[in-house]
């Protein structure tokens, strides 16, 4: 019988940058995923299929072994601090920078610092590290709201072009992490499917090195 491959990939922008490299690789998916609202999609492979999922979620699928490869900002991987899969690969798209942000000539806070941000464990390693106090607060999305109503002092997020902190009054402030997407792999697949796996392992190395 013929291997299954599930392969999970992050919604949004990583998505459209993660394509041009399947294709690269030689995946193509059956459909136009852009246009459809469908979550699994086959591909030109019958041995291979997409699944779509929010970037938080993909390395739950491939710490549960629930998809065998996986393709997933270094942001969501550092927050998740799973097991369970190997990170074979630095596929160098959807490149930005872990950081904090303040809102412009705020003034340095001296007591208990207040940090919005969705990268909670992250944030708790980076401030311990900083040897500050920070009580943290969980957000879903739009940190950069926070501090404009005074729910927290500052912000870890996601900078890319930095315009959206601009337009709202932020500034970058400490940098924590370069961000990019990686290939992760479900430990257990890697050695039951070993040779399908590597294959498309080897396929994305040869893409990012020629692309
Ligand atoms: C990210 C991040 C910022 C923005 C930064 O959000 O949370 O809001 O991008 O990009 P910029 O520096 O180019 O303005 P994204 O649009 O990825 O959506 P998300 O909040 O769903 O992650």
């Amino acid at each position: 019988m013929m291997t299954q491959i599930t392969i999970a990939l992050t919604k949004g922008r990583i998505l459209k940058e993660t394509l041009p490299l399947l294709e690269a690789v030689g995946i193509v998916p059956a459909e136009d995923i852009f246009s459809s609202r469908k979550l699994v999609f086959q591909t030109n492979r019958d041995s291979v299929r997409l699944i779509i999922l929010r970037g938080s979620d993909v390395p739950t699928y491939l710490q549960f072994g629930a998809a065998d490869i996986g393709i997933a900002g270094k942001d969501v991987l550092l927050e998740h601090q799973g097991d369970g899969y190997y990170e074979p690969l630095d596929l160098g798209i959807a490149r930005c920078k872990l950081m904090t942000a303040v809102p412009v000539g705020a003034p340095v806070q001296t007591g208990r610092l207040r940090v919005a941000t969705k990268y909670i464990n992250v944030a708790r390693q980076y401030y311990a590290e900083q040897g500050r106090q920070a009580d943290l607060i969980k957000l879903y999305g739009a940190m950069e709201l926070a501090p404009i109503l005074d729910l927290a002092h500052e912000i870890v997020d996601i900078v890319d072009t930095g315009n959206t902190l601009k337009a709202n009054g932020l500034v970058p402030c400490g940098e924590i992490a370069d961000i990019s997407s990686r290939l992760i792999v479900n430990k257990a697949a890697m050695k039951t499917k070993h040779t399908e796996i590597q294959a498309i392992v080897d396929a994305f190395q040869n893409a990012v090195l020629k692309p």
